[in-house]
């Protein structure tokens, strides 16, 4: 990690220092979301076009929650390995064939459903919850915990205390809790600090590097330094969210980056499948994901949702690309 590169172009850590309510869930709420958020401002006018077309908006703060939102659904239970990839803790780094196997983890899924997503002759259905599911697992791969070690459930079994009384453990730590003690729940604000602070080099720098497997090594390589630099008392205060608060804020701008380029490529050679003026359904940020199953801790500061979600209608008039060459 370039720790150095790091605290130059995140002025603002240690700010705050108010203990936090009960957020915890994967790369978290506010994590996706500043990922999504920071992804959103970057969009080719073509990939945009392409992701409304599929999605009814181009709000990817929402879109990249909705893996989660199913996590409760049995339907999904094939989906719940794809979220991260583990390593054996002797290893610095990922071996696709050992921790991969069948392309079975964050990495693979994520080349597989962009490809899905753009592939005409899969049912519309299946790419548009491939879109979403690309969107969530490039979030979740830039966590690194997402990449770290299966004995302990990518620290999910580690039992840490912050600021004080707040009991959680590692993973949750990383997802949520230092992205929350900083934005105090403002995660637009917080997407907007991160988006202004980017350092044009390490803009390029994290573009020019589109291999999940790529992204997956350097959250492998932190999780290394997480665990090496763990308080043994596993009290996490101040002075560790001071030292570790950048880290946290450099993946999440890698990730929207990230997000953006891998969308903007996917999508650059992609075809509206029909004309804006034949669209169903208009493109307006609405609610238009089904309220799946939601685990009880769902925070407080969500809008409520919508009782009778409109489906988005695209394209069952999707022309087939038969003639397509
Ligand atoms: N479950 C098992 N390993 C995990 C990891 N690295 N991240 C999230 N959940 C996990
Ligand atoms: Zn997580
Ligand atoms: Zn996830």
């Amino acid at each position: 990690m370039k720790s150095r590169a790091i605290s130059k172009w995140i002025p603002w850590v240690g700010l705050l220092s108010v203990t936090l309510g009960s957020h915890a869930g994967a790369w978290g709420e506010e994590g996706h979301q500043i990922v999504g958020t920071i992804a959103m401002t970057r969009l080719t006018p073509q990939a945009r076009a392409a992701i409304i077309e599929l999605l009814g908006n181009d709000d990817l703060a929402k879109a990249g929650l909705w893996a989660d939102q199913i996590r409760g659904d049995s339907k999904y239970d094939w989906a719940k390995p794809l979220h991260y990839v583990n390593a054996p803790r002797n290893e610095n780094s990922i071996v696709l064939e050992r921790d991969c196997a069948k392309g079975e983890c964050v990495v693979g899924a994520i080349t597989r459903f962009l490809a899905v997503a753009t592939d005409s002759t899969k049912p519309i259905e299946e790419r548009r919850e491939a879109l979403k599911f690309a969107i969530h697992f490039i979030g979740d791969l830039h966590q690194p915990l997402h990449a770290g070690y299966a004995d302990d459930m990518g620290g999910n079994r580690i039992q840490v205390i912050a600021f004080g009384d707040m009991k959680t453990n590692l993973h949750a730590l990383w997802d949520s809790v230092l992205i929350h003690h900083k934005s105090q729940g403002d995660w637009r604000g917080l997407a907007k600090a991160l988006e202004t602070d980017m350092p044009p080099k390490e803009v390029a720098q994290w573009e020019g590097n589109l291999d999940p497997l790529v992204w997956g090594n350097e959250s492998r390589a932190i999780t290394r330094v997480i665990y090496s630099d763990l308080p043994a008392d596993a009290k996490i205060g101040q002075q560790y969210y001071e030292s570790n608060f950048p880290t946290v804020a450099r993946r999440l701008a890698a990730g929207g980056v990230r997000l953006a380029a891998a969308l903007n490529k996917t999508f650059a050679a992609y075809k509206p499948a029909i004309k804006n003026d034949d669209r169903a359904v208009s493109p307006v940020r609405s609610s238009t994901d089904s309220p799946a199953d939601k685990p009880a801790d769902k925070p407080a500061d969500k809008p409520a949702q919508q009782p009778a979600p409109i489906p988005i209608v695209i394209p069952a008039v999707v022309p087939a690309p038969v003639s397509a060459p």
